[in-house]
């Protein structure tokens, strides 16, 4: 079993990466064999200032190790450092196929209105992804709901390179999304998804969010006046609702139907501090550990580097071979 996810260092990690992606990770590196990654050249797919960028490609780094990720066990590099990605998603881009790309639904969401003013990388980037999964032979990629047609066309892609060489050089990955916090919502409206992109900083809790300010953000939380209901069935309709006991749910490890249980015919006056309270005492403890790794940058480095070396000896087999199945000499 071979364990692959990937980031973008873009903004600081929220809630959402860490309940839909980040803690199942940390939870698989005594199980499997893993391998975390920031996707630093799907940052670049849009504007980003190039200073800012090499910070969070750093501060990533840090955070992932903060909330558990052990770089002894796991490898954590960067994918700007590990050419093989670049490379294998040119010779991947021949293999797909424009329609499948037409389909992707984050690319019409992140162009919007302004389609063919959009960067080619950015259409494309779903290929550079599936060549992030294919170069390790990677068996399981956990993450959240909003990866999953990404993962379909990887698996597309896959097959229909084994067969067109008739080579069985892929392994056909399979996505791996978590059950309750598969999606975890806005704070401000339980029908968009928490993201670094939402211009309201009240719409998601970041890592590095204080006591006061999770807090804060969870009484402002919108809601609804009805109290909780016995059934998880019930909140059907109630969305904001839902996704507050989604959360809850998923700091304790368990399922929505009993957080309603518990906390049946309350109002969110005696839910939301509960909720609080437990954001706090699981944040606070990553939070301080991301604050000891911040003064160190240079340990970081040498983590991320390391971590790329041992990636471009794992990925070159494939790579090599993916060659080999094109009829492509290579080297000089
Ligand atoms: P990214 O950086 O948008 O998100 C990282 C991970 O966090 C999950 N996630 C969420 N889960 C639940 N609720 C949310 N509100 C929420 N927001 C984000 C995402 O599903 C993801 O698992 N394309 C990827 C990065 C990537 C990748 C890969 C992933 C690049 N190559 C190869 C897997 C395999 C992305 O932009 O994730």
């Amino acid at each position: 079993m071979r364990v692959l996810s990937g980031i973008q260092p873009t903004g600081s990690l929220h809630l959402g990466n860490y309940l839909g992606a980040i803690r199942r990770w940390v939870k698989m590196q005594d199980e499997a064999e893993c391998i975390f990654f920031l996707a630093d050249l799907h940052a670049v797919t849009v504007y980003n200032d190039p200073a800012e960028l090499r910070a969070n490609v750093n501060g990533m780094a840090a955070a992932l190790i903060a909330c558990g990720i052990d770089p002894e066990k796991s490898l954590v590099f960067n994918h700007a450092r590990v050419p093989a990605h670049p490379e294998m998603a040119w010779l991947l881009s021949c293999t797909a196929r424009v329609g499948w790309l037409n389909r992707m639904t984050q690319f019409k969401e992140k162009s919007g209105k302004n389609r063919e003013g959009a960067s080619v990388g950015l259409y494309a980037y779903p290929i550079l992804q599936a060549a992030d999964v294919l170069l390790y032979q990677t068996t399981h990629v956990p993450v959240g709901e909003d990866q999953k047609q990404h993962l379909e066309l990887c698996r597309d892609i896959a097959t229909k390179f084994n067969a067109d060489y008739g080579v069985e050089l892929f392994t056909l990955p399979e996505p791996w999304i978590g059950e309750s916090a598969a999606r975890i919502m806005s704070l401000r409206d339980g029908t968009a998804k928490m993201s670094k992109s939402d211009p309201s900083d009240m719409s998601r809790i970041n890592l590095v969010d204080d006591d006061d300010t999770i807090a804060q953000k969870i009484r402002k939380a919108k809601t609804d006046p009805e109290p909780l209901p016995d059934s998880v069935d019930d909140l059907a309709g109630r969305p904001e609702a839902l996704n507050l006991v989604t959360i809850y749910a998923a700091l304790t490890d368990r399922t929505p139907q009993s957080v309603t249980g518990e906390f049946a015919g309350k109002g969110f006056g005696a839910f939301k501090p509960a909720l609080a309270e437990l954001l706090v005492q699981t944040l606070s403890p990553i939070r301080a550990r991301l604050n000891d790794f911040a003064a160190d940058p240079a340990a970081l480095d040498s983590i991320l580097q390391q971590g790329a070396r041992k990636a471009a000896e794992m990925a070159a087999p494939t790579l090599e071979g993916a060659y080999r199945a094109l009829g492509l000499p290579r080297g000089i």
